[in-house]
């Protein structure tokens, strides 16, 4: 079977009123990406970085999913081909728009993951450095995503799929962080077709061989549809 392999960054979620990191006023205009998203500043202040992901999971838990998540759920559910979406964001946006088995690169703000024993939980909506480990007791409770100078998840699957892709769409991702930087470059490689779906050019726009610009919620329903007809990538 043809597999289609999507890659989703912030800018499919800010339609649904969630901040992108690097856009003006983005989250990394406001914060400090050492202080909130790294293994080190959660070592020096716990507190602040619980505040910043508490924060950021009230409002992905209050966000709905938008026409750009909702056309790639359709995607997924009417395409006679393999459709993997990988999302670098940590909202359950693409759950909540009926998706099946997203893979979160970068982890999701809904899991808590004790840095002492490994566990993962559901995470309370509001996570504090008092918390203890539900397995081991620890005070060691973070939230489950991927901060700068670790390793993304699922990478060796992540990289099987572009490997078998057919069709490669990079939707909302200002191409700024590796790996998924690289995606477009791996799919390529091996004979996909690659899209990239973005409101501006990313770092990597020259690495795709067509490029949709707009809003995400403008033009991802219209390029399923295109593809769900046949009609091309
Ligand atoms: N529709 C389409 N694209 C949009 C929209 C929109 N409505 N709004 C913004 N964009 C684009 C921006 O032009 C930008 O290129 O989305 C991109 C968002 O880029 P970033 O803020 O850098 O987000 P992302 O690429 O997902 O960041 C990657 O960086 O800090 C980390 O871990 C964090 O997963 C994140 C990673």
């Amino acid at each position: 079977m043809e597999k289609i392999v999507i890659l989703t960054g912030a800018g499919i979620s800010a339609e649904s009123g969630l901040g992108t990191f690097r856009d003006a006023g983005g989250l990394w205009a406001e914060h400090r990406i050492e202080d909130v998203a790294t293994p080190d500043g959660f070592a020096r202040n716990p507190a602040l970085v619980h505040c910043f992901y508490n924060a950021r999971r009230v409002q992905a838990a209050q966000a709905r999913p938008n026409a750009a998540h909702m056309a790639l759920a359709r995607l997924q559910a009417e395409a006679r081909a393999e459709v993997v979406i990988v999302t670098q964001n940590v909202d359950g946006l693409h759950e909540a728009a009926g998706s099946r088995d997203a893979i979160h690169m970068h982890g999701e703000l809904s899991r808590a993951l004790c840095a002492a024993c490994g566990h993962r939980w559901q995470a309370a909506l509001s996570m504090s450095e008092r918390d203890t480990c539900p397995r081991c007791s620890a005070h060691a409770c973070r939230p489950d995503v991927v901060w700068f100078g670790e390793l993304p998840y699922r990478m060796e699957e992540i990289l099987d799929h572009l490997a078998g892709a057919s069709i490669f769409a990079a939707i909302g991702t200002s191409g700024q962080v590796w790996p998924a930087a690289g995606f477009a470059q791996e799919a390529a490689c091996a004979g996909a077709r690659c899209v990239e779906i973005n409101l501006e050019p990313s770092a990597v726009s020259d690495d795709f061989h067509k490029v949709l610009r707009g809003r995400a919620s403008d033009v991802v329903p219209g390029w399923v549809a295109g593809v769900l007809s046949g009609n091309g990538s």
